[in-house]
Order: structure tokens, then sequence, then C-alpha cells
């Protein structure tokens, strides 16, 4: 059986692939084991994680096959909605690069990342009510934190799928490339993650998750470290020696 999910491995970055072509890269719990391993690795060795799919497509869904068997018990598991809470957590930046469709569960896992870029053939959408079920996974809270509740619950009664030129519009994506220049896309965010402190971008992104109710005290409790570590001195010598220097 071929891996669910393809890891590359760099210093700096990890590159995740989707990897059930014959599904449209439906997420079967294969899938989600495979993304746990990439957390229990990330959370130990924190790098940036670039998420996508194979064959034209990021994820069609949850895999259905599997869904419908799942019962009261199996909901309350949260069993995709723990590893997207899982994954939006990870100490660095996740990226979401996403060609074709990305509905239900590959939707909500790429609400769950920092950044998402796509293709023109980008389908991002919720579905789920047609298929008697709700968007457990994000889809209820993620979602109208990224597009506004109007959309939200639009797209979400509807099961309508925003085209990429939309999901721009919206906020839900920040770039739109042709299919073969993506990846070269989000290894340029990545390039320019990489350059800057990694644990100024660290707690930036704890910061940027905390609760309103948390501002400005965490914040000022991040900034207080970093204003000790010997890389802002060395990252703000530099500028001012290099000023200097004119
Ligand atoms: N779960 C399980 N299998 C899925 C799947 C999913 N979410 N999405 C696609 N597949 C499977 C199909 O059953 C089919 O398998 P088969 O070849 O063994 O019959 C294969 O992937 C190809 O799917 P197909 O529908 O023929 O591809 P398509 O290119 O014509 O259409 C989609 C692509 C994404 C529009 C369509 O597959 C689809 O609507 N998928 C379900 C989307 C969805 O409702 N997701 C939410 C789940 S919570």
């Amino acid at each position: 059986m071929n891996d669910p999910v393809l890891i590359e491995e760099r210093d700096d970055r990890v590159i995740a692939t989707l990897n059930r072509p014959d599904k449209r890269n439906a997420i079967d719990l294969a899938t989600v084991d495979a993304l746990h391993a990439v957390c229990d690795e990330l959370e130990i060795h924190p790098r940036i994680l670039i998420l996508t799919g194979t064959a034209g497509v990021f994820a069609a869904g949850a895999d259905i096959g599997q869904l419908r068997d799942r019962r009261a018990e199996d909901a309350r598991k949260n069993i995709n909605a723990a590893l997207f809470v899982r994954i939006h957590e990870l100490p660095m930046p996740v990226i979401a690069a996403m060609d074709g469709y990305a509905l239900g569960g590959g939707a909500e896992l790429a609400y769950a990342a920092d950044i998402r870029i796509a293709t023109p053939s980008l389908r991002i959408g919720n579905p789920e009510t047609g298929l008697g079920i709700l968007a457990a996974a994000g889809g209820t809270w993620r979602l109208p934190a990224l597009v506004g509740e109007a959309l939200a619950a639009e797209m979400l009664f509807t099961g309508r799928s925003l085209t990429a030129d939309e999901a721009r519009a919206a906020g839900l994506i920040t770039a739109i490339h042709p299919a073969q220049a993506l990846m070269e896309a989000a290894h340029a965010i990545a390039d320019r993650i990489s350059a800057n402190d990694p644990l100024a971008i660290r707690h930036t992104k704890t910061a940027l998750h905390a609760p309103r109710s948390d501002h400005p005290r965490i914040d000022s409790e991040l900034q207080a470290e970093l204003f000790e570590s010997p890389e802002k001195m060395r990252r703000m010598t530099a500028f001012l020696e290099k000023r200097g220097r004119r």
C-alpha cells in the first residue's frame, strides 16, 4: 500500500503531501495517523510545515467510506478536529498549498494552517450538511473567523464551495499561482519566514493565536523574552552597523 502522506524533511521545513490520488486524497485514519506522526516530530523539532496534495487535488474531505460507519462515540473522539487543532498549534507556521478540491475535512485542514495559497482550480468549501453531518473539524469556528460569519453561514448551510478568486476576495487564501508554480510559491513564503528569527516567529504565532483577552499582556511577556535574546542583539547590531558604514 502507498504511504497516505509523503514526507520530505529539510533543515527548516517539512513538506507533507497527501497521497491518496485514487480517493482524491480523502483523509482516512491512516492519513490522520501519518499527520499526527508529523506533529510528533515538529513539536520536538519545530520547523515550518507545508501541506499539499497530489494529482491536482488538495483533499476531497474526510474519507466518506470510513465516516459512514462512525457512530456517536466516534464523533465524540474528535478524530479530525483533534488533529487539526494540533496542526494549528504547531510551534512554527503552517502553509497550505492547494490545487483543485479542498472540501469538507480537506478544507478544514487548510483552515487550520496559518497561510493558504492556491491554484486557479481551487474549489474550497464544506458540503457536509449534504451528507447529513456538520463541519465539526473547524468549519463552524475557524471558517467564520477567516471569512466572516455571513459568508461562512452561506457556505456551511448551502454547501457552496468558493472558486480561487472568491476565496482570495474573502481573505481565505492570500495568493493564486499556476499549478506548476504552486510549490515554488509555498517555498518562497517558507524562505522568507526562515530568514527571520525562529524564536520571534514562534512567539508571533503564539500571540496571533492568543484570545483577545490575553492581549497585550501576552505580547509584552513574549517580547520581554525576545528583548533578552542574543539573536535580537545580534540582528539589531548588524542593522545599525550596516547603516553606520554607509
Ligand atoms: N471520501 C472517500 N472517497 C472519496 C472522497 C471522499 N471524501 N472523495 C472522492 N472519493 C473517491 C470516490 O469515491 C472515487 O472512488 P472510486 O474510484 O473507488 O469510486 C474516487 O475518489 C474518485 O472520485 P470521483 O467522484 O470519481 O472524482 P471526480 O473527480 O469526478 O470528483 C469530487 C471529485 C471531489 C467532486 C468528488 O469526488 C466528491 O464530491 N467527493 C466528496 C466531497 C465531499 O463531500 N467531501 C466532504 C466529506 S465530509
